[in-house]
């Protein structure tokens, strides 16, 4: 399925919105009758412009999963077995509390103790990016993973850093490959290991691959399951079997669920006056529809948005030149993929650096990004980042000034993409 829209019928839209926006802050426009016939435009317009951006019922997104493999799945995801040295599981950072993701401006990895935040008083490594959280990964159309897209369904087939010989043609299982063999992540850093990694690449990710294949398949309560549900000897369990497991549970844990906005566009559900506004905003001069489209609410495209960089960054000393890192084409520095907004009140600290820590400041770092960082206290090469970053980011499309007021019924807009009984 193909989600994207064109640009000329959001064109379309934004015109009419903003024409459906004008008249009703007509002066005239005073009786309680006429308010609420033109709020009911004002409804309408909103209506159509979701559904001419893609908007779509969580119910035909999903894609089904077998409860027995998404129940091993579980308890591979929860199990520290997962890590090399057996301390650390996927968990850790993707938690039910913080919508699973863990709280932090930057993952801590091996090495770290406790939950969300009390990781940070342990000695766990630094991973240099937010951690992302999970909701619709793995639904229909859903084909681009990580802040940088380095997985990514394309025409062709898809682009890893396992080259042609990608472990599968789901994306979604092919980014569960990839934690397990960070380094930092669940992986220690020490000499030997970075050693290892850089003389034998993917063929030494094989290899740690097979050691935790082999640890879950002898796991007393794991093994036996594992072995049923793949219908495989233990001894023949691979590990495609715990990718895959791990992928049936994301895809069904985190699978997209009804939200308030699913039951106003559709169902003609309410929606307060903040929402309202909120919403003509974000499809009409807040352009941020041109981005955050498609039924995720991302264009799964890469975007330059000069959020304050905080912590080392993936290239080191506080940068992190994002797709780039992915693609090497010099074209793609410091751009990112735009992220998907479902949940996104559950899901702070946020930008790739989780440098911010309210959707106020999320949204105002798309217009006035100056107005989040003090510059006298910056660094030389932070400062010249910085400006790197401005100069990428105003080749975008992005919002000109909105006041506090449209930044607050934007916050409230977004609070409708809240899923309807999901995990916390
Ligand atoms: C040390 C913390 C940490 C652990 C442990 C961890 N993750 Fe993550 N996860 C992250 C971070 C940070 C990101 C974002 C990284 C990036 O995009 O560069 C992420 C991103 C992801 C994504 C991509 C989501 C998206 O929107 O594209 C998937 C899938 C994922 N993790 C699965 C897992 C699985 C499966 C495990 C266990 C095998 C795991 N993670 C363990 C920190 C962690
Ligand atoms: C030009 C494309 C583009 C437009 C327009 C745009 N965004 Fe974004 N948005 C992004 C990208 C890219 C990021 C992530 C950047 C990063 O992490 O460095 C982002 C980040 C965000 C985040 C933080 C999400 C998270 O999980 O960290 C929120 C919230 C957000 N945008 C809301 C909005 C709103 C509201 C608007 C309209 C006022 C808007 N965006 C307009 C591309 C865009």
């Amino acid at each position: 399925m193909k989600f994207s829209t064109s640009h000329f019928l959001s064109l379309a839209v934004a015109a009419l919105i903003a024409s459906v926006a004008t008249s009703c802050t007509d002066p005239d426009a005073k009786s309680p009758t006429a308010a609420a016939s033109s709020d009911k435009m004002r409804m309408e317009a909103l209506r159509r412009a979701a559904l001419a951006n893609g908007a779509a019922r969580a119910a035909d997104l999903i894609i089904p999963t077998q409860p027995a493999r998404v129940e091993v799945g579980r308890l591979i995801f929860e199990s520290p077995k997962m890590s090399l040295n057996g301390a650390i599981s996927c968990r850790d950072c993707h938690l039910d509390e913080f919508g699973s993701s863990d709280g932090l401006p930057n993952a801590v990895g091996v090495g770290g103790e406790g939950k969300g935040p009390e990781r940070l008083d342990s000695d766990g490594r630094i991973l240099p990016r937010n951690v992302l959280p999970f909701w619709g990964r793995g639904g229909r159309g859903f084909d681009t993973f990580f802040w940088d897209g380095r997985v990514r369904k394309g025409p062709d087939g898809i682009v890893s850093q396992f080259g042609v010989e990608a472990p599968s043609t789901d994306p979604l299982i092919v980014a569960a490959h990839l934690p397990s063999v960070e380094l930092r992540e669940m992986v220690e850093d020490t000499p030997r290991i970075r050693d290892a990694f850089v003389a034998e690449e993917v063929s030494d990710a094989n290899n740690i691959q097979q050691t935790l294949a082999q640890r879950f398949a002898s796991d007393e309560q794991i093994g036996p399951r594992l072995a049923q549900v793949y219908g495989k000897a233990k001894s023949a369990v691979a590990f495609s079997e715990v990718a895959d497991a791990l992928s049936q549970f994301i895809r069904h844990e985190f699978r997209m669920r009804p939200t308030t906005f699913e039951r106003f566009v559709f169902e003609e559900g309410p929606i307060t006056d903040a929402q309202l506004a909120g919403g003509i905003l974000f499809y009409g001069r807040g352009r941020c529809a041109s981005c955050h489209t498609g039924p995720y609410f991302t264009d799964f495209a890469f975007h330059s948005v000069a959020f304050p960089q905080a912590g080392f960054g993936k290239n080191g000393f506080g940068i992190d030149e994002g797709r780039y890192n992915a693609t090497l084409d010099p074209r793609d520095r410091f751009l990112f993929r735009t992220p998907p907004l479902h949940n996104v009140m559950r899901t702070a600290p946020y930008s790739h650096s989780g440098s911010v820590s309210t959707l106020d400041q999320a949204i105002i770092a798309h217009f006035d990004p100056l107005r989040l960082v003090d510059t006298r206290s910056m660094t030389v090469r932070e400062r010249s980042d910085l400006y790197v970053r401005l100069g990428t980011a105003s080749r975008e499309t992005l919002p000109s000034a909105l006041t506090d007021r449209e930044v607050g019924q934007l916050v409230a807009f977004l609070s409708m993409l809240e899923f309807e009984g999901a995990p916390q």
